[in-house]
């Protein structure tokens, strides 16, 4: 406990020597969650991360998350320095939708516009007209629908069908999942709810459709966190990452909060309710980046430039 402690003050000294900020996701270890807040960075879902990294002055930005989440970062700010802990911190959405292919997929649909989510690479979100998150897609789809546009949609298949499903748009799904949404199970649910019945279900849209279909709120991870503090029950079941739990618990304090059923238990299940990349982050990692500068994000500026205009379209219908 000393050294968690110890490891934190070196983090907050280095954080204003470098100047730096630390933005971090809700899924990342919940002591690096706390620093974010308290030394002025923030903690919040991609939108937010996104949004806040680009406006806030500092020149070196501390990106506790994902990949994508230092990419966008870099690409929205080319002049400002994009560390991370752990750069090997990928996600199971960008693996597996690599850009050469999907540039194969748009070129076969050339009367579609193309709509990636934002768990993906610079190089596929070059190629994009639209970036978006899980808290602004459903709109902007919706938007795009009611323009007449056809949609190719890339790449996660649940979130699609979800979008898909709600708006009545024609959607093109690439067929990718998240490996820790994808292990949430509908018949469990279910079961669980039985046992629970003033309970209410929060549901991150990377779930399946018999997870979702069972959702009071389906929404973004910072739209879950906003659902469990506003809604009046005191039991929720939550599928997502359990990341989310710590900041839930603080929101709403005095509420329950269980984490939705997965397939394997802790034993056979390699993320079960934890995504393995969020969990590369760590207080000594943050540490000895900061101390050293390594693990610099960069992005072909070229291509950082092709990246952006999907990523401004989003950031502006949310203005
Ligand atoms: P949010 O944008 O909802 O925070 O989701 C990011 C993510 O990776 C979910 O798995
Ligand atoms: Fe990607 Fe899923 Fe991890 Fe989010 S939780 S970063 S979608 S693998």
């Amino acid at each position: 406990a000393e050294e968690r402690a110890a490891l934190k003050e070196r983090i907050r000294r280095l954080l204003k020597e470098r100047e730096a900020v630390l933005v971090a996701h809700y899924y990342v270890d919940a002591d690096l969650q706390d620093l974010a807040e308290e030394t002025g960075g923030c903690v919040s879902d991609s939108l937010e991360m996104a949004r806040f990294g680009r406006d806030h002055p500092a020149k070196t930005l501390v990106v506790a998350g994902v990949r994508f989440m230092g990419e966008t970062a870099k690409i929205l700010s080319p002049e400002k320095t994009i560390l991370m802990p752990d750069l090997d911190a990928t996600c199971s959405l960008d693996l597996g939708c690599p850009a050469d292919e999907f540039a194969a997929f748009c070129d076969q649909h050339p009367d579609r516009t193309v709509v990636v989510y934002a768990n993906t690479s610079a190089a596929v979100k070059a190629r994009a007209d639209w970036m978006v998150t899980s808290s602004i897609g459903l709109d902007i789809v919706k938007y795009l629908h009611e323009q007449g546009k056809k949609i190719l949609w890339a790449p996660d298949r649940h979130l699609g069908a979800y979008i898909q499903k709600q708006t009545g748009a024609d959607m093109l799904l690439w067929q990718g999942s998240c490996l820790v949404h994808d292990e949430f199970k509908g018949i469990e649910l279910d079961l669980l709810r039985a046992e629970h019945p003033g309970a209410k279900v929060l549901v991150h849209p990377e779930s399946p459709a018999s997870v979702v279909a069972q959702a009071d709120v389906v929404g973004s991870t910072t739209q879950l966190i906003n659902a469990a503090q506003t809604m009046d029950a005191t039991t929720f079941i939550v599928a997502t990452d359990n990341g989310i739990m710590h900041k839930m618990r603080i929101a709403a304090p005095g509420k329950h909060f269980i984490v939705a059923p997965t397939a394997g238990n802790s034993a056979t299940c390699k993320s079960c309710a934890h995504c393995p990349w969020m969990a590369m982050n760590g207080l000594q990692n943050l540490a000895d980046v900061l101390e050293s500068g390594k693990n610099e994000i960069h992005v072909d500026p070229e291509i950082g430039r092709q990246a952006k205009r999907a990523i401004d379209r989003m950031l502006d219908f949310a203005a």
